[in-house]
């Protein structure tokens, strides 16, 4: 499975797909990484020699501009899934219709809990006792597409954002590579997924 890695930032879940798709068994590898900007995290990219590039909005007229640009640079690579991991910017929805469902997002919180931006402040801002994380299929919404799987995490007492969203990224790390596995691998099957979330 060919995959396309979007982010905005450090790119420590890029990271650790990095190593998984370094295990000859594992069945994707990452032909491109993609950003609106210029993350740190495309370093990772470049120290894998993994094609990179960054799309900015403000080189667009409009946001449906941008996500006409960006979808086009990753299907120039020919791939099979889109992988959201830390891509701080709502996909417009030509970008979405473009992929969909084959588009997925790893959110730092218990979907349908805490969308949005700045979910682990929300979560301890709300007094939740747990958060965690959630990966799913991106949709025309912002997090709230059909949910592939969660992993829970405790919230310790009088955490701060910065500690809580750490150890929510040691379990983001590893749920987002199981569900790339099992992506893969067709245990989950996304566009069954997706028709099911339909049919609610
Ligand atoms: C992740 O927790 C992701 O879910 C959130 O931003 C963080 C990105 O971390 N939206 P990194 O860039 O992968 O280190």
């Amino acid at each position: 499975l060919r995959l396309a890695v979007l982010i905005s930032g450090g790119g420590s879940n890029l990271q650790a797909l990095i190593e998984a798709t370094k295990d000859p068994d594992f069945p994707a590898e990452i032909v491109c990484v993609g950003a609106d900007t210029d993350a740190a995290g495309l370093a990772h990219a470049e120290a894998a020699a993994i094609p990179n590039f960054v799309v900015r909005p403000a080189d667009y007229a409009s946001r449906a501009d941008w996500g006409a640009a960006f979808a086009a640079e990753i299907q120039s690579h020919d791939v099979d899934l889109v992988v959201s991991a830390g891509l701080m910017r709502i996909l417009p929805v030509g970008f979405v219709a473009a992929f969909s469902p084959r588009l997925i997002n790893t959110h730092p919180a218990l979907l349908p809990l805490f969308p949005g931006a700045h979910a682990v402040r929300d979560a301890l801002a709300a007094g939740a006792t747990e958060t965690g994380v959630t990966v799913h299929i991106i949709d025309e919404g912002v997090d709230t597409g059909p949910v592939l799987r969660q992993a829970t995490v405790a919230v310790r007492d009088g955490e701060r954002e910065a500690d809580l969203h750490e150890r929510i990224k040691q379990e983001e790390r590893p749920l987002l590579i199981r569900t790339v596995r099992e992506i893969a691998d067709g245990t989950l099957d996304l566009a069954a997924v997706a028709s099911a979330a339909r049919a609610q």
